[in-house]
């Protein structure tokens, strides 16, 4: 175990991240926590992240300076660096200019924290304090044109600190930095795998629920699947799983769902699928206004969830799919400011009669929680299942929304799909998918006047869903997909590729 202490950086998931990456279990703390408890866990070193304060300042986060005596390798990265400088006797002052972004890092080879490191590499830097005066017993291992203290050490007491950010990918040789921290400083045996995670969490699990009920609303969605998979191996039928269908979901999408969590999937838990949808439709019918129309299915949403757990009577714990992402967006990352609320989050259902959260993803990333479901045996088109947002096809489909039109959306997304599969480009889009516009052309079919509508096909690429580019699909392959659009879906007579970018698009039509 390598225990990151928090002091409230924007990268300390990160940090973990790159601790897993090097096959060693991490967990994050914060800075608050007691030196007797850290002692406790008996950690085999411990990481000090950035910070947004200055640490000379008398409110300023900071920890004793017996933390650094306990004989256990410690790595004090930007704030954590100049802390433990501070702490230990050195001096930390502001500089005249901030150093930001990809900087030339001049380092000593002959350091163990940069074995095998370029004398000459870029690194990342954000900081406007700097280390002025090393601490006792500490000699300079590496330097910048502006920053005389780059990085420091104590070799004997196993005591590090890093100036810039090892754990960006910026920083060309951080993986390696930190991996000889972990690996050859602290001697972590780099075994940890995510079946370790698993196994993990399922014992944590056990020890938490006890003979306790779980409730869990399963969405299909990738990360609700894999918290459910996890929860049913740790309590099996303790567990019930509500799955809502509101007749917006992707063609099949209900049956592959249930094919995995029902009765005759592998999994052994108390599945219940609520066939909701004539009571969507009769929702929504005649309205067209997107705000309204979401709206209607998130209220409905909740109806049907909370007719669903009153049947089921009170339950101990409630079962959310949080994942990292999620949790500092919301502004919930332990020390982090907050940067946007999220709709996942905070917003507990309030109307399931539960004592307890448990969100066992919450420290992932999505492509950890990936590799976890494929490690839990969760087929791989659930998990590799493009992001899909909450009121499914009803933002797809401009306008009113009718049994009709989710048939031809679905009909034309399955196509669309499919072919994008062939092409072999599934996992490199970021998100593809076919709209309905609500716009009827004329169009001649066979020798005969058509009047139908307008099929969109939108791809895009990006990288936080916050902007998006549209993705460069082989003129094939669309040619492909208009063509088997237009004679396999009826209803439907044209078809348009969405070139447009995020902003000033967005990447659903509603
Ligand atoms: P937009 O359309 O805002 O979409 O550019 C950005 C990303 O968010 C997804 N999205 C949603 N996800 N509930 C969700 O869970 C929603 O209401 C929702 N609206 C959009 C969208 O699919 C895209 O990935």
């Amino acid at each position: 175990l390598v225990i990151v202490l928090d002091f409230g950086g924007q990268y300390n998931q990160l940090v973990a991240r790159r601790v897993r990456e090097c096959n060693v279990y991490c967990e994050i703390y914060s800075y608050k926590t007691d030196l007797e408890k850290i002692k406790a866990m008996n950690p085999k070193g411990i990481i000090l992240t950035g910070g947004p304060n200055s640490c000379y300042e008398p409110d300023s986060p900071t920890y004793s300076a017996e933390l650094f005596k306990m004989g256990i390798p410690v790595l004090g990265l930007c704030y954590g660096a100049q802390l433990m400088q501070h702490v230990l006797g050195g001096r930390v002052e502001r500089a005249k200019v901030r150093e930001y972004g990809k900087t030339e890092v001049f380092t000593d080879t002959s350091s163990p924290i940069f074995n095998g490191v370029s004398e000459k590499t870029i690194c990342w830097m954000s900081h406007f304090d700097y280390i002025s005066e090393v601490a006792p017993g500490f000699r300079i291992t590496a330097h910048t044109a502006d920053c005389p203290v780059a990085a420091a050490e104590n070799e004997s007491e196993k005591l590090y600190a890093i100036q810039f950010h090892p754990e960006v990918l910026h920083t060309q040789e951080g993986t390696k930095m930190l991996s000889n921290f972990v690996l050859n400083i602290c001697g972590c045996s780099g075994s940890w795998r995510m079946d370790s995670f698993v196994e993990e969490s399922i014992k944590a699990i056990r020890e938490k629920v006890g003979s306790g009920r779980v409730l869990c609303a399963l969405s299909g969605g990738v990360d609700s699947s894999v918290a459910a998979v996890l929860l049913s191996k740790a309590v099996g039928e303790q567990l019930t799983c509500v799955f809502v269908d509101h007749g917006l979901l992707r063609k099949n999408e209900g049956d592959e769902v249930e094919a995995v969590f029902g009765p005759k999937g592998p999994y052994n838990l108390n599945f219940i699928r609520v066939n909701a949808q004539q009571r969507f439709y009769d929702k929504l019918s005649g309205v067209t206004e997107p705000e309204k129309k979401r709206k209607i299915i998130g209220e409905e949403f909740i109806r049907v969830f909370e007719e669903e757990a009153k049947k089921i009577g009170a339950v101990d714990f409630l079962v959310q799919g949080t994942i990292y992402p999620d949790v500092v967006e919301s502004g919930l990352g332990g020390e982090s400011a907050v940067i946007k609320s999220h709709h996942n989050v905070g917003g507990l259902p309030d109307y399931v009669d539960f004592k307890e959260i448990i969100e066992p993803l919450r420290d992932l990333f999505k492509d950890e929680v990936r590799k976890a479901g494929l490690e839990l045996g969760i087929p791989e088109n659930l998990v590799f299942r493009q992001p899909f947002p909450g009121p499914g096809l009803g933002i797809r489909i401009i306008g009113d929304i009718t049994a009709e039109k989710v048939r031809i959306v679905q009909d034309a997304d399955a196509i669309y799909r499919e072919e994008v599969a062939k092409a072999g480009l599934a996992r490199s889009i970021g998100q593809y998918f076919a709209a309905l516009t609500n716009m009827r052309s004329v169009g001649v079919m066979g020798d005969e006047r058509t009047y139908d509508y307008a099929v969109a096909l939108r791809a895009v690429n990006t990288i936080d869903f916050m902007t998006a580019e549209a993705a460069e699909i082989p003129f094939s392959v669309l040619q492909k997909v208009m063509s088997r659009i237009i004679n396999e879906v009826k209803g439907v007579n044209r078809v348009f590729y969405d070139l447009t970018s995020k902003p000033p698009g967005t990447i659903e039509f509603e």
